[in-house]
Protein backbone atom coordinates (compact mmCIF):
# COMPACT_ATOMS: atom_id res chain seq x y z
CA UNK A 1 0.00 0.00 0.00
CA UNK A 2 1.09 3.52 -0.94
CA UNK A 3 1.11 6.03 2.39
CA UNK A 4 -0.46 9.62 2.54
CA UNK A 5 3.65 10.56 2.91
CA UNK A 6 4.98 8.92 -0.37
CA UNK A 7 1.22 10.51 -2.00
CA UNK A 8 2.19 13.69 -1.19
CA UNK A 9 5.85 13.87 -1.13
CA UNK A 10 7.15 16.19 -3.64
CA UNK A 11 7.65 13.83 -6.54
CA UNK A 12 11.71 13.09 -8.18
CA UNK A 13 11.80 14.74 -10.94
CA UNK A 14 11.23 11.89 -13.48
CA UNK A 15 13.71 11.51 -16.53
CA UNK A 16 12.74 8.95 -19.65
CA UNK A 17 15.23 8.82 -22.00
CA UNK A 18 13.21 8.72 -25.33
CA UNK A 19 15.29 6.71 -28.46
CA UNK A 20 14.82 8.94 -30.97
CA UNK A 21 14.36 7.25 -33.99
CA UNK A 22 17.07 7.38 -36.55
CA UNK A 23 16.20 8.44 -39.64
CA UNK A 24 12.80 9.78 -37.90
CA UNK A 25 9.83 9.30 -40.11
CA UNK A 26 9.87 12.50 -41.59
CA UNK A 27 12.79 12.20 -43.22
CA UNK A 28 11.85 8.57 -43.92
CA UNK A 29 9.24 10.27 -45.84
CA UNK A 30 11.16 13.40 -47.66
CA UNK A 31 13.77 10.52 -48.60
CA UNK A 32 11.21 8.28 -50.00
CA UNK A 33 9.47 11.27 -52.06
CA UNK A 34 12.82 12.86 -53.20
CA UNK A 35 13.86 9.94 -54.64
CA UNK A 36 10.62 8.79 -56.20
CA UNK A 37 10.06 9.29 -59.97
CA UNK A 38 8.57 12.37 -60.32
CA UNK A 39 9.94 13.77 -57.26
CA UNK A 40 7.54 14.91 -54.40
CA UNK A 41 7.10 16.35 -51.00
CA UNK A 42 4.14 16.76 -49.20
CA UNK A 43 2.30 19.64 -48.76
CA UNK A 44 3.30 20.29 -44.91
CA UNK A 45 6.61 20.45 -45.20
CA UNK A 46 5.80 24.44 -46.83
CA UNK A 47 4.53 24.92 -42.89
CA UNK A 48 7.79 25.85 -40.92
CA UNK A 49 7.58 28.99 -39.30
CA UNK A 50 8.50 31.11 -42.16
CA UNK A 51 5.94 29.24 -44.55
CA UNK A 52 3.32 29.98 -42.30
CA UNK A 53 4.11 33.59 -41.76
CA UNK A 54 4.13 33.30 -45.92
CA UNK A 55 0.59 32.33 -46.02
CA UNK A 56 -0.87 34.21 -43.66
CA UNK A 57 0.88 37.17 -46.22
CA UNK A 58 -0.68 35.25 -49.35
CA UNK A 59 -4.08 35.45 -47.45
CA UNK A 60 -3.97 39.32 -47.92
CA UNK A 61 -3.06 39.37 -51.83
CA UNK A 62 -5.68 41.09 -54.17
CA UNK A 63 -5.05 37.46 -56.40
CA UNK A 64 -5.60 34.94 -53.60
CA UNK A 65 -9.43 35.36 -53.75
CA UNK A 66 -10.49 32.14 -51.10
CA UNK A 67 -9.85 33.73 -48.53
CA UNK A 68 -12.21 36.69 -48.64
CA UNK A 69 -14.54 35.33 -50.83
CA UNK A 70 -15.64 32.61 -47.47
CA UNK A 71 -15.00 35.95 -45.55
CA UNK A 72 -17.98 37.48 -47.89
CA UNK A 73 -19.97 33.93 -47.59
CA UNK A 74 -20.12 34.16 -43.87
CA UNK A 75 -21.24 38.25 -44.08
CA UNK A 76 -24.34 37.62 -46.33
CA UNK A 77 -25.59 34.33 -45.52
CA UNK A 78 -24.65 33.50 -41.68
CA UNK A 79 -27.83 33.75 -40.14
CA UNK A 80 -29.01 30.78 -42.67
CA UNK A 81 -26.09 28.94 -42.14
CA UNK A 82 -26.43 28.91 -38.47
CA UNK A 83 -30.02 28.03 -38.63
CA UNK A 84 -29.09 25.14 -40.86
CA UNK A 85 -26.55 23.90 -38.40
CA UNK A 86 -29.01 24.40 -35.04
CA UNK A 87 -27.88 24.38 -31.85
CA UNK A 88 -24.20 23.36 -31.57
CA UNK A 89 -22.59 22.11 -27.81
CA UNK A 90 -18.71 22.24 -29.31
CA UNK A 91 -17.45 23.62 -32.25
CA UNK A 92 -13.98 21.71 -33.38
CA UNK A 93 -12.21 23.61 -35.50
CA UNK A 94 -9.84 21.94 -37.57
CA UNK A 95 -6.43 23.69 -38.41
CA UNK A 96 -7.90 26.44 -36.29
CA UNK A 97 -4.42 28.58 -36.62
CA UNK A 98 -5.09 32.31 -34.94
CA UNK A 99 -8.65 30.95 -34.60
CA UNK A 100 -9.92 34.35 -36.30
CA UNK A 101 -12.28 32.34 -38.33
CA UNK A 102 -14.10 30.28 -35.86
CA UNK A 103 -14.34 33.82 -33.65
CA UNK A 104 -16.53 35.33 -36.04
CA UNK A 105 -18.93 33.11 -35.77
CA UNK A 106 -19.30 32.58 -32.11
CA UNK A 107 -22.20 35.49 -31.93
CA UNK A 108 -24.49 33.14 -34.49
CA UNK A 109 -23.56 29.34 -33.24
CA UNK A 110 -23.25 30.19 -29.56
CA UNK A 111 -21.14 27.51 -28.53
CA UNK A 112 -20.50 26.54 -25.39
CA UNK A 113 -17.74 24.89 -25.95
CA UNK A 114 -14.67 25.12 -28.33
CA UNK A 115 -12.27 23.03 -29.52
CA UNK A 116 -9.24 24.11 -31.72
CA UNK A 117 -7.01 21.86 -32.92
CA UNK A 118 -3.78 22.62 -34.78
CA UNK A 119 -0.31 20.84 -35.33
CA UNK A 120 1.46 23.96 -34.55
CA UNK A 121 0.94 23.71 -30.39
CA UNK A 122 2.69 27.21 -29.69
CA UNK A 123 0.69 28.99 -32.46
CA UNK A 124 -2.79 27.62 -31.01
CA UNK A 125 -1.81 28.59 -27.39
CA UNK A 126 -1.30 31.99 -28.10
CA UNK A 127 -4.47 32.20 -30.10
CA UNK A 128 -6.58 30.83 -26.77
CA UNK A 129 -4.65 32.98 -24.57
CA UNK A 130 -6.41 36.05 -26.26
CA UNK A 131 -9.85 34.33 -26.50
CA UNK A 132 -9.67 33.38 -22.96
CA UNK A 133 -9.86 36.74 -22.38
CA UNK A 134 -12.45 37.80 -24.92
CA UNK A 135 -15.03 34.71 -24.43
CA UNK A 136 -14.59 34.30 -20.21
CA UNK A 137 -17.80 32.16 -19.83
CA UNK A 138 -16.28 29.91 -23.19
CA UNK A 139 -14.88 26.53 -22.39
CA UNK A 140 -11.64 25.91 -24.48
CA UNK A 141 -10.19 22.59 -24.90
CA UNK A 142 -7.16 23.37 -27.06
CA UNK A 143 -5.37 20.14 -29.11
CA UNK A 144 -1.85 20.30 -30.32
CA UNK A 145 -2.37 17.38 -32.93
CA UNK A 146 -1.79 16.32 -36.62
CA UNK A 147 -5.39 15.52 -37.55
CA UNK A 148 -4.47 14.20 -41.24
CA UNK A 149 -4.52 10.74 -40.42
CA UNK A 150 -6.38 10.06 -37.25
CA UNK A 151 -8.69 12.28 -35.23
CA UNK A 152 -8.89 11.55 -31.43
CA UNK A 153 -11.05 13.71 -29.54
CA UNK A 154 -10.71 13.95 -25.40
CA UNK A 155 -13.84 12.48 -23.36
CA UNK A 156 -14.69 15.63 -22.02
CA UNK A 157 -16.18 16.68 -24.98
CA UNK A 158 -20.01 15.81 -25.07
CA UNK A 159 -20.89 13.45 -28.02
CA UNK A 160 -23.97 15.07 -28.68
CA UNK A 161 -24.42 18.09 -31.09
CA UNK A 162 -20.58 18.69 -32.46
CA UNK A 163 -20.11 20.77 -34.97
CA UNK A 164 -16.38 20.22 -36.58
CA UNK A 165 -15.36 23.30 -38.57
CA UNK A 166 -13.28 23.33 -41.43
CA UNK A 167 -12.65 26.42 -43.54
CA UNK A 168 -10.69 27.70 -45.97
CA UNK A 169 -10.62 25.30 -48.59
CA UNK A 170 -8.10 22.83 -46.73
CA UNK A 171 -9.53 19.76 -47.77
CA UNK A 172 -8.59 20.31 -51.25
CA UNK A 173 -4.77 19.84 -50.22
CA UNK A 174 -5.98 16.24 -49.98
CA UNK A 175 -6.26 13.79 -52.48
CA UNK A 176 -10.05 12.55 -52.91
CA UNK A 177 -9.55 9.79 -51.58
CA UNK A 178 -7.87 11.49 -48.69
CA UNK A 179 -10.56 13.82 -48.57
CA UNK A 180 -13.49 10.70 -48.41
CA UNK A 181 -11.44 9.34 -45.65
CA UNK A 182 -11.02 11.91 -43.73
CA UNK A 183 -14.75 13.02 -44.60
CA UNK A 184 -15.72 9.53 -43.07
CA UNK A 185 -13.33 10.40 -40.08
CA UNK A 186 -15.13 13.52 -38.90
CA UNK A 187 -18.61 11.85 -39.61
CA UNK A 188 -17.48 9.36 -37.41
CA UNK A 189 -17.03 11.75 -34.23
CA UNK A 190 -19.84 14.01 -34.82
CA UNK A 191 -23.19 11.34 -35.20
CA UNK A 192 -26.47 13.74 -34.66
CA UNK A 193 -24.08 16.93 -35.17
CA UNK A 194 -22.35 18.45 -38.51
CA UNK A 195 -19.44 19.92 -40.66
CA UNK A 196 -19.56 23.29 -41.73
CA UNK A 197 -16.59 23.64 -44.87
CA UNK A 198 -15.30 25.88 -46.86
CA UNK A 199 -14.29 24.65 -50.65
CA UNK A 200 -12.64 26.56 -53.62
CA UNK A 201 -14.86 26.08 -57.09
CA UNK A 202 -13.26 25.21 -60.35
CA UNK A 203 -13.28 28.21 -62.61
CA UNK A 204 -11.42 29.92 -65.67
CA UNK A 205 -7.84 29.50 -65.57
CA UNK A 206 -7.15 32.92 -65.93
CA UNK A 207 -8.73 33.40 -62.29
CA UNK A 208 -6.69 30.18 -60.40
CA UNK A 209 -3.54 30.58 -61.97
CA UNK A 210 -2.63 34.16 -61.00
CA UNK A 211 -3.48 32.93 -56.96
CA UNK A 212 -0.89 30.21 -57.23
CA UNK A 213 1.22 32.56 -58.96
CA UNK A 214 1.09 35.92 -57.97
CA UNK A 215 2.41 39.14 -59.43
CA UNK A 216 4.80 39.88 -55.83
CA UNK A 217 6.16 36.17 -56.09
CA UNK A 218 4.70 35.52 -52.23
CA UNK A 219 3.08 32.08 -53.20
CA UNK A 220 6.77 31.76 -55.10
CA UNK A 221 9.03 31.92 -52.23
CA UNK A 222 6.14 29.93 -49.69
CA UNK A 223 6.98 27.17 -52.26
CA UNK A 224 10.56 27.80 -52.54
CA UNK A 225 11.24 28.02 -48.46
CA UNK A 226 10.12 24.02 -48.80
CA UNK A 227 13.70 23.67 -49.78
CA UNK A 228 14.96 25.69 -46.81
CA UNK A 229 12.58 23.17 -44.39
CA UNK A 230 13.33 19.96 -46.17
CA UNK A 231 17.73 21.15 -45.71
CA UNK A 232 16.98 21.56 -42.16
CA UNK A 233 15.46 17.99 -41.53
CA UNK A 234 16.74 16.22 -43.61
CA UNK A 235 20.34 17.60 -43.50
CA UNK A 236 19.79 18.01 -47.15
CA UNK A 237 21.61 20.77 -49.39
CA UNK A 238 19.35 22.28 -51.80
CA UNK A 239 20.05 25.94 -53.00
CA UNK A 240 16.78 27.54 -53.39
CA UNK A 241 18.33 29.60 -56.38
CA UNK A 242 18.55 26.33 -58.29
CA UNK A 243 14.71 25.97 -58.42
CA UNK A 244 11.82 28.47 -60.27
CA UNK A 245 7.94 28.59 -58.95
CA UNK A 246 5.44 26.46 -61.28
CA UNK A 247 1.60 26.27 -60.68
CA UNK A 248 -0.68 25.60 -63.21
CA UNK A 249 -4.25 24.46 -63.39
CA UNK A 250 -4.65 20.74 -64.40
CA UNK A 251 -8.17 20.33 -65.95
CA UNK A 252 -8.46 16.97 -66.06
CA UNK A 253 -7.45 16.08 -62.51
CA UNK A 254 -9.36 19.91 -61.66
CA UNK A 255 -6.17 20.86 -59.80
CA UNK A 256 -4.15 23.21 -59.37
CA UNK A 257 -0.42 21.78 -58.93
CA UNK A 258 2.55 23.57 -57.21
CA UNK A 259 6.07 22.11 -58.34
CA UNK A 260 9.66 23.26 -57.72
CA UNK A 261 11.57 23.08 -61.69
CA UNK A 262 15.18 22.83 -61.60
CA UNK A 263 16.56 25.96 -63.27
CA UNK A 264 20.01 23.42 -64.27
CA UNK A 265 21.27 20.09 -63.87
CA UNK A 266 21.17 19.78 -59.86
CA UNK A 267 22.77 17.31 -57.50
CA UNK A 268 21.33 16.91 -53.64
CA UNK A 269 22.68 14.84 -50.87
CA UNK A 270 21.91 14.31 -47.65
CA UNK A 271 23.34 11.89 -44.96
CA UNK A 272 23.05 8.30 -46.60
CA UNK A 273 21.72 9.73 -50.57
CA UNK A 274 21.80 11.88 -53.33
CA UNK A 275 19.65 13.08 -56.41
CA UNK A 276 20.40 14.29 -59.33
CA UNK A 277 18.16 16.34 -61.19
CA UNK A 278 18.18 17.37 -65.26
CA UNK A 279 17.43 21.07 -65.87
CA UNK A 280 13.66 21.43 -66.34
CA UNK A 281 12.98 18.26 -63.64
CA UNK A 282 10.38 18.97 -61.12
CA UNK A 283 9.59 18.15 -57.39
CA UNK A 284 5.28 18.19 -57.01
CA UNK A 285 5.02 19.54 -53.90
CA UNK A 286 0.87 20.76 -53.49
CA UNK A 287 -2.15 20.11 -55.17
CA UNK A 288 -5.17 22.19 -54.47
CA UNK A 289 -8.86 20.57 -55.66
CA UNK A 290 -10.98 22.45 -57.25
CA UNK A 291 -14.43 21.56 -57.00
CA UNK A 292 -18.45 21.72 -58.43
CA UNK A 293 -20.89 22.35 -55.81
CA UNK A 294 -22.09 18.80 -57.61
CA UNK A 295 -18.89 17.18 -57.43
CA UNK A 296 -18.85 18.37 -53.84
CA UNK A 297 -22.20 17.22 -52.77
CA UNK A 298 -21.44 13.85 -54.45
CA UNK A 299 -18.14 13.56 -52.30
CA UNK A 300 -20.54 14.45 -49.05
CA UNK A 301 -23.07 11.96 -50.00
CA UNK A 302 -20.46 8.93 -50.39
CA UNK A 303 -18.75 9.66 -47.04
CA UNK A 304 -22.55 9.09 -45.50
CA UNK A 305 -23.48 12.80 -44.88
CA UNK A 306 -27.36 14.19 -44.72
CA UNK A 307 -29.27 17.04 -45.40
CA UNK A 308 -26.78 19.08 -47.41
CA UNK A 309 -27.26 22.75 -47.90
CA UNK A 310 -24.33 25.34 -49.59
CA UNK A 311 -23.79 29.27 -50.04
CA UNK A 312 -21.46 30.84 -52.12
CA UNK A 313 -20.22 34.62 -52.57
CA UNK A 314 -21.42 36.88 -55.37
CA UNK A 315 -19.48 35.71 -58.00
CA UNK A 316 -19.90 32.20 -57.83
CA UNK A 317 -15.88 31.28 -56.91
CA UNK A 318 -16.36 29.27 -52.95
CA UNK A 319 -18.97 27.39 -51.61
CA UNK A 320 -19.30 27.09 -48.01
CA UNK A 321 -20.89 23.19 -47.40
CA UNK A 322 -23.09 22.27 -44.08
CA UNK A 323 -24.40 18.82 -43.58
CA UNK A 324 -25.39 16.53 -41.10
CA UNK A 325 -23.78 13.81 -39.71
C1 LIG B 1 -4.06 26.03 -47.24
N1 LIG B 1 -4.55 25.84 -48.59
C2 LIG B 1 -6.02 25.80 -48.62
C3 LIG B 1 -3.98 26.77 -49.59
C4 LIG B 1 -4.59 26.51 -50.99
O1 LIG B 1 -5.12 27.46 -51.57
O2 LIG B 1 -4.56 25.37 -51.45
C5 LIG B 1 -2.47 26.63 -49.65
C6 LIG B 1 -1.83 27.51 -50.69
N2 LIG B 1 -0.94 27.12 -51.56
C7 LIG B 1 -0.58 28.13 -52.31
N3 LIG B 1 -1.27 29.20 -51.96
C8 LIG B 1 -2.04 28.83 -50.93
Amino acid sequence: MVSPSTLFAPAAPEFIAQHLQHPSPEQIELRDGLMDHPAHVDPKFLYDALGSALFTAITQLPEYYPTRCEAEIFQRHGGDIARHIGPVQSMIDLGAGDCVKAERLFPSLRPRHYVPIDISADYLQSAVRRLRLSYPGLRITALGQDFSHALALPASIPAEQRLFFYPGSSIGNLSPEDAHAMLQRIRGQCEGGGLLVGVDRVKPRQVLEPAYDDALHLTAAFNLNLLRHVNSVLDADFHVDDWRHVALFNSTRSRIEMHLEALRAVRVAWPGGQREFSAGERIHTENSYKFTPQSFAGLLASAGYRDVAHWSDSRGWFSIFSARA
